[in-house]
Order: C-alpha cells, then sequence, then structure tokens
C-alpha cells in the first residue's frame, strides 16, 4: 500500500523524483501533515452544542419561543406554611438505636430537634425575604422556564472592570449555595478581597432543580444543562464569561467549556470528574505509594489518597448509595420525600454533614451546627420541598449514567481553557493535578485549600472567593 501511494504521489507531484529522495520527502509531508492535524485538531476539537426541547408535548413551531426575560420574586404563601406545619406534626419517628450518631444515615434523635426547630422557630417568610435581596428571573430556553439570580456590583465607577462569572450548583444544594460568597464577588473591597477583582454573578437553577422547571421529556443531561446555560449567557448579552462549579455544576461548567471555549474565559472547580485513567492510573497509584515524586504526586497528593482501598475504594462505596438507587430509581424514593419535609429534610441534610467531613458520622448531631446555620440549611432544604422538585432533581443521576458513562463524547477531547482548581480536603475524592492534567490542559492554579468539603462556596465562601481572585489575576496575566 505504501509504495501505490508513493507512486501515486509521484505522478501527482508530476516530476520524477528519484526514489532515495521520495521516501524522505513523503515522511516529511506526513510528519507534517500530522503536526497540522494535531495543531488544528486542538483548535476545533469542541463538544457539538446539540440541540433540544423539554417542554410538554410536542414541540411548537421555532419561531414561537418567547425570550423575554421576567422578573420573579418567590412568595412565602400561607397555603404552604400551614401544610408543612401539618406535616411536621405528624411526623413518625422511630424508635432508637443506641450509639448509632450518623453511621445509620441521619439521626432520628437529631431530626426530632431538626423538625422541631422547624416547625416552631424557622421563619420561612424572612428567609424569604433574605432569597429577595438577590434579583431573579426566569427565562424559557428549549420549552423550559429557568430560574437565575443575576447581581450586579452595587456601585460601579466608569473605570471599574467587571467580569461576569455563571456559578453551577450540584445535588443536593440549589442557588442559595451562593448567598454567602456573592457579596463577596460583586463586592470584594467592602469584605476585605481585592478590590480590583469584581464580578456580576449570574446563578441558574438546573431545570428539575427549585425553581427552574423540571424537563418533560426523558434524555435531559448535564450535556443539555450546559448548552441552555450557554443560550441564558447569550441573552443576556454575555459573549465572554468566567465559569465556576462543584458537584453538577462542575460537570456542567466543563461541559460548557468544551462546547464554547472561546467564550470561556476561565472555567474554576472545586470539584473534578475524571475518567477511570486506566492502566497508566493503576501504575502510578502503585509507584505513587512508595515514591509519590516518581510519579508527578505532591506529598500533599499523596497525604490525600493513601491509603487508597480505605480512603477511595470503600469511603466511596460508604457515601454512595444514594447514587445507585438515584441513577437507577429516582422516582421511587422521590415519592416518599416528596411527600414528607421531614424524609426529606433527613436526606438532604445527612450529605451536608458526611459531605462536608466523613468524621461527622461519629458525632451525635452529624455536625451539621459546625459549620452551617440551621436557618441556611432548612432555607435549602424549603427549596426543594416548596418547588416539590426533589423527584426530578434525582432523576438528574439517572440521565448521566448511562450505560457508556466513561465514553460519553466530552471524554475523548480534552478541556482546553484555563482552568483553576481549589481542591479542598475534606472533598470525598482527591484528584491530584498530576491526574487532572490529563483531561485539564491548560491549569492554571491548582490550590490545596486549608479547610473545608463539598459544598465549598455555602462552607468555605471567603478562601474560595480569593481563590476565583487569584485565579482570574492569573488568567488575565497570561
Ligand atoms: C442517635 O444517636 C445517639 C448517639 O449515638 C443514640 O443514642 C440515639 O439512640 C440515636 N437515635 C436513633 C433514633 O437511633
Amino acid at each position: 500500500m505504501w509504495r501505490q501511494l508513493l507512486d501515486n504521489g509521484r505522478e501527482a507531484l508530476g516530476t520524477h523524483w528519484p526514489h532515495s529522495l521520495l521516501v524522505p520527502a513523503a515522511a516529511v509531508g506526513l510528519g507534517g501533515a500530522l503536526l497540522c492535524w494535531r495543531l488544528h485538531g486542538k483548535k476545533v476539537k469542541t463538544l457539538e452544542l446539540g440541540e433540544g426541547w423539554w417542554g410538554p408535548g410536542d414541540r411548537p413551531h421555532l419561531l414561537s419561543e418567547d425570550t423575554s426575560i421576567r422578573p420573579f420574586i418567590i412568595e412565602a404563601s400561607e397555603a404552604d406554611i400551614e401544610d408543612l406545619h401539618e406535616r411536621l406534626d405528624r411526623t413518625r419517628f422511630f424508635s432508637p438505636l443506641e450509639d448509632s450518631r450518623f453511621h445509620y444515615g441521619f439521626n432520628s434523635t437529631q431530626l426530632k430537634r431538626v423538625v422541631s426547630y422547624w416547625r416552631n422557630e424557622f421563619d420561612w417568610k424572612k428567609q424569604v425575604k433574605i432569597l429577595n435581596r438577590y434579583p431573579h428571573y426566569k427565562t424559557t430556553i428549549e420549552g423550559l422556564e429557568v430560574h437565575f439570580i443575576h447581581v450586579k456590583p452595587p456601585q460601579l465607577s466608569s473605570r471599574q472592570k467587571v467580569r461576569p462569572v455563571l456559578m453551577v450548583h450540584g445535588w443536593p444544594g440549589s442557588v442559595y449555595e451562593f448567598y454567602h460568597i456573592i457579596p463577596l464577588l460583586t463586592d470584594p473591597g467592602k469584605h476585605g478581597l481585592d478590590p480590583n477583582v469584581v464580578f456580576e454573578v449570574i446563578c441558574p437553577s438546573i431545570p428539575g432543580y427549585g425553581f427552574s422547571e423540571a424537563s418533560h421529556k426523558k434524555g435531559f443531561t448535564a450535556f443539555a444543562a450546559a448548552r441552555i446555560f450557554y443560550k441564558l449567557m447569550l441573552r443576556l448579552g454575555f459573549k465572554e464569561f468566567y465559569l465556576q462549579g462543584g458537584d453538577w455544576g462542575s460537570r456542567i461548567t466543563t461541559l460548557l467549556s468544551q462546547m464554547k471555549p472561546e467564550s470561556v474565559k476561565g472555567l474554576h472547580l472545586n470539584f473534578l470528574v475524571l475518567p477511570f485513567g486506566g492502566l497508566r492510573r493503576l501504575k502510578s497509584l502503585i509507584i505513587g505509594r512508595y515514591a509519590p515524586w516518581l510519579v508527578g504526586l505532591t506529598r500533599e497528593d499523596a497525604r490525600r489518597i493513601y491509603p487508597y482501598m480505605e480512603k477511595n475504594v470503600f469511603a466511596i462505596l460508604l457515601e454512595s448509595g444514594y447514587l445507585h438507587i438515584q441513577a437507577t430509581k429516582p422516582d421511587t424514593v422521590g415519592s416518599a420525600l416528596n411527600d414528607s419535609p421531614a424524609g426529606l429534610a433527613a436526606y438532604i441534610l445527612e450529605k451536608f454533614s458526611s459531605w462536608t467531613n466523613t468524621e461527622f458520622r461519629n458525632l451525635e448531631d452529624g455536625g451539621l451546627n459546625r459549620k452551617f446555620s440551621l436557618d441556611d440549611l432548612l432555607t435549602n432544604v424549603m427549596i426543594y420541598w416548596i418547588t416539590g422538585s426533589i423527584a426530578s432533581s434525582m432523576r438528574f443521576y439517572k440521565e448521566n449514567f448511562p450505560r457508556n458513562y466513561n465514553s460519553t463524547p466530552d471524554t475523548k477531547i480534552g478541556v482546553y481553557v484555563p482552568t483553576g482548581i481549589a481542591a479542598f480536603p475534606c472533598e470525598l475524592v482527591h484528584s491530584p493535578q498530576v491526574w487532572a492534567k490529563e483531561k485539564f490542559r491548560n491549569i492554571v492554579t491548582y490550590t490545596f485549600m486549608p479547610h473545608g468539603g463539598h459544598f465549598a462556596a455555602f462552607e468555605e465562601p471567603e478562601i474560595l472567593a480569593r481563590d476565583i481572585q487569584n485565579f482570574v489575576l492569573k488568567v488575565e496575566k497570561l
């Protein structure tokens, strides 16, 4: 075959080169072509944006999509509060298990305290006022009412540069996770942060979560969410912006970066999903146990990933039962949670306990008030409760874990936008930079955060905000 190619080439060139020259010439040509293909490939290898429509019934005619952006105000309805109180009053608690702490899931003695606070002290109307402190909006995209908050810096001098950042929450969170970090980003000078790195913040609710309408059709994946949020940013007039995310927000913003790298100035993540890594990863793990530096692992990486079975395999088995349920039969458990506020609080707040620090499972109260106020935690639960969105939020797992999870199109291309990674020590899985580099080809900052877990924005707004600022400064000096 080579012979024939060479002959064809010679004919095409129309010259009669001696054989001895032709072979090296062809090799150079082939090499050049390969190089070209690689460089070219790097530039244009993006994820397809695709398209979708998720409303009920048949898709209406294309021209009819309403692109208006409508202000939205959350209301605390008396009927909702009454219904909630009735249900809380009728909660059926079960008999205690001695010394169980949080080892069997949310401790029901502690749940009694939470329910009592919720029923007698928690003031939903007051929390709704707090929720409405930032401007909320809705707009229709791909047949769904998409909810978001959009917060601009309070006072702007004309010389001040404002950077738009899209921040995406995860499960079982909501836009409320960002309420404490927003002022640090929109008005950093007032809070002791670098006054020169100012953001305007856009936090959408993932469709099916809180105030964003759930898909009526099967197949609503993180790809669809990424595309919808991209359309949202375009609709708001942003051609270039920063992205930030943890949990599902990390996956969604990463996919957006792969779809529209030209629009993404930088991607900041506090959670990573890395592909399995195969034999190379295994080798790195085995060698790294004894000589981390040989495989590019730092001492801190080693401290966070070893003993590997204990810290990764067993730890994940102990914490991922929910994932298997939600990725297979979300509507079954959804039926119970959507009907019982106490059950919903147990299910959601258990995650805020153990994902903040797995050691909290050893505490009688799950350590919940060590990092969060009950008002904040219950406000997040209320967002799921009043919107009846727990089942649809869990379906997102089913839609995103097809059989070929490890070979979805995004795994075949890297992420080339400038990326910042904040690695929190209590995150469930640690992703060393050397592994992250295989997927994220342009890591600009990688920070071992001193404390904090999975709900970084909610738990550690200040150090997260500083890391985001630091990342953006580095990106802008590139
Ligand atoms: C909750 O944990 C405490 C402390 O371990 C234990 O005494 C109690 O029985 C537990 N409650 C339930 C309902 O199991």
